[in-house]
């Protein structure tokens, strides 16, 4: 008798999650954009809307990451025009999917990159050089390529407002500062325990000040994104939220 009911039950979840599916890759694909400040907890709505939507997941934030990683290791004066245009030719991106975490994750010229990028060195870094002109040109042109069959979230600073103005869906997340200070604490901590609060804390402010002052493209929120505030929300009260837009979007009225 417990077998047999192991075997409805398994039958039944079979079904019910190959409905699911079906019901998803019927639905038009679309584009969703996630911007917002560093730390608001971005990449995980976008990873989680994206395995719910059967979408693929692109962490634009890493091919910036990627960029100054590149330019770290070789030395490129990144003040010198010339340098970076050549450096620029030297770099291509993938994103291959891993089949432990069902996550994308990328290669900067065949190399997984995925884990150093996520360094303190490269961090502080980063938005010096993501606010380079040609840097931008260059990832902007690399993530719209991406999005040509549409089915991908992508989060980052720009890609409701620069890199994909027309998205069928815009999602602009904030939190509270000290939510944020926290939350990359404790991702930043578990990889390095010498890590202080007051380094990740001065970190985000400059990421913030720089990301959202800069000439090309600074961080603003679209006109016609939706604002989430995650400041007192669980993972799976965010992505239910975001999930009900997406249903706005797709489903005929
Ligand atoms: O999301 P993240 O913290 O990994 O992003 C790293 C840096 O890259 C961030 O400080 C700003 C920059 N960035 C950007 O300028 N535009 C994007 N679309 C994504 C990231």
């Amino acid at each position: 008798m417990p077998l047999f009911c192991d075997g409805i039950f398994f039958i039944c979840y079979f079904l019910l999650s190959f409905f699911c599916w079906i019901f998803a890759t019927m639905l038009p694909k679309i584009i969703i954009t996630i911007d917002g400040f560093s730390s608001c907890g971005k990449s995980t709505l976008a990873k989680q809307l994206a395995k719910k939507l059967n979408y693929t997941y692109i962490d634009s934030g890493a091919m910036y990451r990627a960029i100054t990683l590149y330019f770290l290791r070789n030395n490129i004066d990144w003040t010198k025009e010339k340098e970076i245009h050549t450096a620029l030719q030297n770099i291509s991106f993938e994103f291959l999917p891993n089949e432990l975490s069902g996550n994308t994750e990328i290669y900067l010229n065949g190399e997984n990159v995925e884990y150093i990028i996520r360094d303190l060195v490269v961090a502080e870094k980063v938005s010096e050089i993501a606010a380079l002109p040609e840097v931008r040109t260059f990832a902007v042109a690399a993530q719209q390529k991406i999005g040509k069959n549409k089915g991908i979230v992508m989060d980052g600073r720009d890609i409701g407002t620069t890199v994909f103005p027309n998205a069928e869906l815009k999602i602009f997340m904030i939190a509270d500062e000290a939510v944020r200070v926290e939350r990359r604490f404790s991702e930043m901590f578990k990889k390095n325990p010498n890590v202080t609060l007051d380094e990740i804390k001065n970190n985000l402010a400059l990421r913030d000040y720089i990301d959202s002052n800069r000439e090309v493209s600074p961080l603003r929120k679209a006109d016609d994104a939706i604002e989430l505030d995650n400041t007192h929300l669980t993972e799976k009260q965010q992505l239910d939220f975001a999930l009900r837009l997406v249903k706005k979007v797709c489903e005929p009225v």
